[in-house]
């Protein structure tokens, strides 16, 4: 192997054995880290190391949970704060939710996204960031869809990748969670979900395996069970598979409050932190220790991981960050700059926008309200937010339009266009918590009045651009025809309204995509069961199902509208021991600067698989007539399959 080459696999596994001097071959006893760990763990009393695995319990100090930490061996503790759109702990930054920076496909934003909510967990004095979400979509309808990417295993393992790397770059630890198969919310403290191992492997693991790839620091176990086992609790889950199988470094933190059961079953099968107090890993797990049905060995390899990640992220060493960096201006302008990439453009009949110089009627019952997310635990909060209304007026202002905000439909009738802005909130859909609102949806359309004021300014504005809001697919298709325009603008983040204005009046082209499938009927799509405690899943969700189904999507995966045009050539297709790879040439056929999105589908053509699964994507951003050819990556284990374990198959790569 050539020096480069050797130094770009220490960079990529960044390993333990990576940091050992050149001939050394001892191993862990020359690592400091680990000659540090191993120091600790010996001058450590059982009681002492089990008080590294569980949180300090109480309330949260300065907005921060804590666990661990021994002032007298030098210890620190962790300090740990939500969440997926921006630190929780006081006002922050609020960036749009994971589902609407799905809709970027931009990984590279979104790792700068995990820097700027680690630098404010950092100012905030946190080094532990419960984010991001990596779980799949299996269906629009549950209630924490918001704080994934999407409904694609290899799109959202690429988001929470960009994000890990983000954020572990300036030292926090990222959290991806919640491992494993956690798809409900309802019953979510509860419910078994059922799944046979192919589905595990091939869909529902694999975003953890990419971020664990990536060297994430930390995993939240889930509520639920996965068959028969809770997931704090689940030895195939979390030593089998996580810790053996992958090689994982990390450490494992229950979810909290519910999320342990059993002090010997979690201490046997994997979890090194409970969270957020000392349920069952306080004195219990010492009593389990002294009475011979925990080894004391498993008490050193979970502390061992906890002390290492402490280590590994200089904890015992934080740097000082400026408490300024919270809600900075480059931060804002980072959650304006990703608004701008994720509202998605899904109709515009005769150019009804970009809206001009004229008047506008704008309506709704979320016309101006800062709608920014679920009341959960990714509930940030920013000192201010721009709602649809006011980002609407301050564009107009520029353009010379002119803006009247109206309650009655009767009163758009004589505007140049109407906005109507409706969709879904936090009474509608979030984190099942006991006395808030949220949890799962049982239907994917609007209200029944949010529908009739569309249909009422429509049959008023044959120019109506409906705007909505929400955290997943919206079913559209009784209304959809009736109105010229329709933008997914998601849980948009305090800078929302100023890129909703920007994009409606065409100061920004819309470069969003789907990340999810939006559906014509709500049957098109599996069952989602969200009252039964016993729920079987398989491999067929999102567009799997739909394509096998033969089911057209109302607006499928990848779909986004823009002000100019594309072309993409066929894919050319080369592939060897490595994996394969695709080149697509994409030109910019409109008239101003764009994005566009390149999907490379592939097909097995086995008889019980998806007709076709997503391999791989690019965002491409162009000038007006400039052209780019991409070149598409697929390597040679995302091309495997389950079959008793990964084995090779033949992919062929149909034409877009
Ligand atoms: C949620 C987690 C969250 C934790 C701490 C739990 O109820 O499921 O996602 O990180 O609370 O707030």
């Amino acid at each position: 192997m050539t020096r480069s080459l050797l130094l770009l696999s220490c960079l990529a596994l960044a390993s333990t054995a990576c940091r050992k001097g050149p001939g050394d071959d001892t191993g862990a006893e020359t690592d400091p880290v680990e000659v540090q760990v191993q120091a600790w763990l010996d001058a450590m009393s059982l009681e002492q190391k089990v008080a590294e695995m569980h949180g300090a319990g109480g309330a949260p100090t300065g907005g921060l949970w804590r666990s661990g930490g021994n002032p007298e061996l030098g210890i620190p503790a962790f300090a740990m704060s939500d969440g997926p759109r921006g630190v929780t702990a006081g006002v922050s930054t609020t960036f749009p939710v994971g589902m609407a920076r799905g809709a970027t496909w931009d990984p590279e934003l979104e790792r700068r996204v995990g820097v700027a909510i680690a630098t404010e967990l950092q100012a905030k004095g946190g080094n532990v960031i419960l984010a991001p979400v990596v779980e799949t979509l299996r269906h629009p309808a549950w209630g924490r869809a918001q704080e994934t990417y999407g409904e694609d295993p290899l799109h959202l393992g690429a988001m929470g990748v960009g994000f890990v790397l983000g954020a572990q770059s300036v030292g926090v630890i990222a959290t991806p969670k919640h491992f494993a198969v956690n798809h409900i919310e309802d019953t979510r403290f509860d419910v078994d979900m059922t799944v046979p191992e192919r589905a595990l492997r091939e869909l529902y693991l694999r975003p953890h395996h990419d971020v664990v790839k990536a060297r994430a620091g930390a995993i939240m176990s889930a509520y639920n069970s996965v068959n028969g086992a809770f997931c704090a609790e689940n030895e195939v889950l979390l030593r089998d598979i996580l810790k053996e199988e992958w090689g994982y470094e990390g450490f494992v933190m229950s979810d909290w409050i519910w999320g342990t059961h059993d002090t010997v079953g979690a201490a046997t099968a994997g979890l090194d932190i409970e969270m957020p107090a000392p349920q069952h890993f306080g004195p219990a797990l010492v009593e389990a220790v002294q009475g011979g049905q925990v080894d004391e060995a498993l008490i050193d390899e979970a502390v061992g991981r906890i002390l290492r990640a402490k280590l590994r992220f200089g904890l015992d060493e934080p740097p000082a960050v400026d408490p300024s960096v919270v809600e900075s201006a480059a931060h804002v302008a980072l959650a304006h700059e990703v608004a701008l990439a994720s509202m998605v453009l899904l109709r515009n009949e005769g150019n009804a926008l970009p809206l001009g110089p004229g008047s506008i009627a704008v309506i709704g019952p979320l016309a101006d309200v800062a709608n920014l997310g679920d009341e959960g635990s990714s509930n940030a909060t920013p000192s201010s937010a721009v709602t649809p209304l006011q980002g609407i007026q301050a564009a107009a202002g520029r353009v010379g339009a002119s803006v009247n905000p109206v309650t009655d439909p009767a009163q758009t009738a004589s505007a140049d266009a109407a906005v109507v802005v409706v969709g879904l909130t936090s009474e509608d859909e979030g984190e099942q918590i006991p006395l808030f609102p949220g949890g799962d949806r049982d239907d994917l359309g609007l209200k029944p009045s949010d529908v009739q004021l569309i249909r009422d300014v429509a049959a008023y504005n044959p120019r109506t651009i409906v705007v909505l809001e929400g955290g997943s697919a919206i079913r559209v298709s009784e209304w959809v025809d009736e109105v010229a325009g329709l933008v997914m603008a998601w849980y948009p983040g305090m800078e929302g309204g100023t890129a909703l204005g920007e994009l409606l009046f065409g100061e920004a082209d819309f470069e969003g995509h789907l990340p999810l499938s939006i559906p014509v009927n709500d049957a098109d799509l599996p069952d989602f069961d969200h009252t039964s405690t016993a729920v079987t899943v398989d491999d067929f969700h999102g567009y799997r199902h739909l394509d096998r189904e033969g089911i057209a999507a109302q607006y499928p995966l990848g779909f986004g509208l823009s002000y100019t045009g594309f072309t993409q050539t066929e894919p050319v297709v080369s592939a060897d021991g490595q994996g394969l790879r695709a080149t697509v040439t994409v030109t910019n056929t409109g008239t101003r600067a764009g994005a566009d999105l390149v999907l490379l589908w592939g097909a097995t053509g086995l008889p019980d698989r998806a007709p076709r699964e997503l391999l791989a994507f690019a965002k491409v951003r162009l000038d007006p007539g400039q052209s780019e050819t991409v070149t598409l990556s697929v390597p040679a284990d995302r091309l495997q399959i389950w079959d008793g374990g990964w084995t090779d198959t033949d992919w062929t790569v149909p034409a877009p």
